[in-house]
């Protein structure tokens, strides 16, 4: 029944609302109808005193009989009061009189026992509810008080009051009471509707969403209402949204590019390879086509591997191999076996190395990865007899290598983009030797991998310059 949380919260909330109200209206009841009985209590106290003083004006034969009947039917008018005044008489007799509403006259009625009254005769003020030993059929509620003349009880009043009168006063009440409370309860359900409503609305519209999204439709979104948990959650479910998105349609150009990149050289490879079957080709230009298309495949390799690399690092399977070793070494072994393209564009290398020897704790091949991915970029794009400055140094427990060139630069708009996958300021800049724009994401991936930081600094003429961290052999 309640399976969705908005009936479970409606259902919860409603139910304890309820309970609360129930109690608070049967404790209000209760204390009403003490309240009540007190007050009529005192009323009808006050009410005796009274017409003791009367009695005390009769007994001395002041006034008449009838005063008498008159006083005790003002009394008695209103809510049915009977009105006994009982007088001692010698050691035993008991004089009674009745006043009750409607009897014409004073009346004798059945003898008390001594115990019923001896409470009054000793001074003491009664309150009882109860038929009075059956002399009432109905229920009565009696209050009783020594009759004092000249300051000596002679006897006592008492007056009875029949509780459905009191009844009847309080039934009103209880009335207004319970109206209250379902006034309380129907409109507590009004703000649990529109509250549950607020809460299981963003979360209904979650779960519409996720479904949406899991059938690969990215643009729905939650409309955001309230700044609460679920707010909040909202919010976060429309950023989760945004970025499944992205990496979504990061995806769908990584395909792009990836189909892009090994298609031109394939196509090339097989162009050159048809050429040469129907001998479009001179013989003596076929073995330069051959060396072309062999250019091609081990573009195509280098693509290959590259990109196993990249989600390699990225699916975070291979684990870092972290060793000691001297980067210094690694650099100066690494710019020798470049050294046929170094001096083929007639470039200067400058090594400044701020120690002879500099240990680092890091993974050897992927920080030789990194490091051939800079100088490669420093040497490809490097002005023709430019200068290239590597330079290594140590600050606060960090190992810090600078590659800088003279090469175009790279415009600042551009800055934040080489870091992405496949991306090439120029295809044309680096003449001849063509990149697939993988290189710099690599390196990229390394280095968070290995919680360091790159940083580039370029100007557009000067030159560029990029300084990784690394964390020092202590
Ligand atoms: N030292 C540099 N000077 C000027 N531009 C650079 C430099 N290094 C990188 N770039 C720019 O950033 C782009 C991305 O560099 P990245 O190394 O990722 O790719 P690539 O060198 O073109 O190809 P790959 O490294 O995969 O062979 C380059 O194409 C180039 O436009
Ligand atoms: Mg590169």
């Amino acid at each position: 029944m309640f399976r969705s949380l908005f009936s479970r919260l409606m259902a919860a909330y409603f139910i304890i609302i309820l309970i609360t109200l129930v109690i608070a209206g049967l404790f209000l009841s209760k204390a009403l109808q003490k309240h009540i009985i007190r007050t009529t209590e005192e009323e009808l106290l006050r009410e005796a005193e009274e017409l003791n003083r009367h009695y005390s004006l009769y007994d001395k034969g002041w006034v008449s009989h009838d005063y008498m009947k008159l006083i005790s039917e003002g009394i008695t008018r209103y809510d049915n009061t009977s009105i006994w005044v009982v007088r001692v008489v010698g050691d035993i007799g008991l004089l009674q009189f009745q006043y009750t509403p409607g009897a014409s006259n004073s009346q004798e009625v059945a003898p008390f026992t001594k115990d019923e009254i001896i409470n009054v005769l000793k001074g003491n003020e009664i309150r009882y509810i109860g038929k009075f030993g059956e002399r009432f059929t109905v229920p009565m509620l009696t209050v009783g008080l020594p009759l004092k003349l000249d300051q000596r009880i002679k006897g006592a009043i008492f007056f009875h009051t029949p509780v459905q009168g009191i009844n009847q006063i309080l039934y009103g009440l209880y009335g207004d009471i319970w109206k209250a409370v379902l006034f309380s309860a129907v409109f507590s359900a009004i703000l649990l509707y529109w509250n549950s409503r607020r809460i299981s609305k963003p979360l209904s519209q979650m779960n519409e969403v996720s479904r949406e999204i899991a059938k690969g439709n990215y643009n729905r979104r939650i409309q955001v209402k309230n700044n609460d948990e679920t707010g909040q959650l909202a919010l976060s479910f429309n950023a989760m949204a945004e970025s499944l998105k992205n990496v979504e349609s990061m995806r769908r150009t990584f395909v792009a590019n990836v189909s892009h990149e090994l298609r031109s050289p394939l196509t090339s490879v097989k162009g050159y390879i048809q050429g040469i079957l129907d001998n479009t080709f001179d013989p003596e230009d076929q073995k330069k086509y051959l060396s072309i298309a062999l250019e091609e495949t081990e573009r195509l390799n280098k693509l290959i591997n590259e990109l196993l690399d990249l989600s390699q690092i990225e699916s975070g399977q291979v684990a870092l191999n972290i060793t000691s070793f001297e980067i210094n070494e690694q650099i100066r072994r690494l710019l020798i076996a470049r050294e046929g393209k170094i001096n083929a564009k007639e470039m200067e290398i400058k090594i400044d190395f701020e120690n002879e020897r500099s240990l680092v704790n890091a993974d050897v091949d992927r920080i030789r990865q990194v490091i051939i991915n800079l100088l490669d970029n420093a040497i490809k794009f490097n002005k023709f007899g430019g200068r290239i400055v590597i330079k290594t140094w140590e600050n606060r427990g960090k190992v810090y290598v600078k590659i800088q060139d003279e090469g175009p630069g790279i415009p600042s708009e551009e800055i934040a983009k080489i870091w992405d996958r496949f991306y090439q300021i120029d295809k044309s800049r680096s003449a001849g030797e063509r990149g697939t724009g993988l290189g710099l994401s690599i390196v990229k991936r390394i280095i968070e991998e290995h919680g360091e930081k790159i940083w580039v600094n370029s100007t557009v003429g000067e030159g560029t310059i990029f300084i990784f961290s690394l964390q020092a052999h202590s």
